[in-house]
């Protein structure tokens, strides 16, 4: 049902997004009327303080939850009519999520982890292609016990990009890492968006990486409050921490 995706160059468009959570006294308004276009191919940096509704956003785009109002469209297909069987095939064939804290499965090996995703996607790379991707293909074999934490953050990135998916999404992707685990997955992240051509959307709360950003959206009280387009951009390695 997500055809004509190289005629366009916006993978999504936002308008008057928003999303309330819970009623009456207790509603929380996470999202106030969000409008956004996010460019096919861009590495994009969101912004914002705690809980200024950043992971409301991305679950939306990702196709985990629904907005409560507003457009949400992925490559003009509005995700807010879809089922959500079609849903669930948006994010099977075209999403790619990584979390802070990786969500790996402890008894599973690196490969037999991002086997997970390759073994249900249409098109996916190889589990150690993808590993290899990342750096990882020698600890194939290896548990996430036995792993860093930026290795198995890697390892988590090797498995949201098997299937090789039209957008990544990252929640804080760094937040759990030190300077040099964090630069290894940023230049993960930044080798995925230029070598898949994936559109990457990273949550973060250190400022300094966007630097590194094709564009930048920093977000205040459930709203965006500005977009920044760099002229200049940092290579991962340039990035403070
Ligand atoms: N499932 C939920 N039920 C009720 N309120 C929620 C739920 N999820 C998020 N919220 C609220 O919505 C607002 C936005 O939350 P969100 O998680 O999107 O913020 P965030 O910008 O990602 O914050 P952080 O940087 O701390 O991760 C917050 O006030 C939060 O408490
Ligand atoms: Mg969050």
């Amino acid at each position: 049902m997500i055809q004509g995706m190289a005629m366009t160059e916006t993978a999504y468009s936002v308008q008057k997004l928003r999303k309330i959570y819970g009623e009456g006294e207790a509603a929380v308004h996470a999202l106030r009327g969000v409008d956004l276009d996010i460019p096919k191919g861009e590495f994009v940096v969101l912004l914002g303080p705690s809980g200024s509704g950043k992971s409301t956003l991305l679950n939306i785009l990702g196709g985990l939850d629904r907005g409560t109002d507003g457009d949400v469209r992925f490559m003009q297909h509005d995700l807010a009519a879809m089922s959500d069987a079609e849903l669930t095939r948006y994010r099977r064939d075209h999403v790619g999520f990584v979390f802070q804290f990786y969500n790996l499965m402890p008894s599973l090996t690196a490969r037999e982890n991002v086997e997970l995703v390759t073994e249900i996607a249409s098109d996916p790379m190889d589990p150690d292609e993808a590993l290899d991707l990342v750096g990882l293909d020698h600890r194939s074999d290896h548990f996430p016990a036995q792993m860093s934490g930026g290795e198995q953050q890697r390892v988590a990135i090797a498995r949201a990009i098997a299937k090789r998916p039209t957008v990544l999404f990252c929640d804080e992707p760094t937040g759990a890492l030190d300077s040099t685990t964090g630069r290894a997955v940023l230049r993960v992240l930044k080798d995925v968006n230029e070598r898949l051509g994936s559109t990457v959307l990273v949550v973060t709360h250190a400022a300094s990486q966007a630097a590194m950003a094709d564009r930048v959206v920093h977000f205040a009280d459930g709203d965006v409050r500005e977009v920044i387009v760099n002229e200049t951009k940092s290579t991962p390695d340039e990035i403070e921490w």
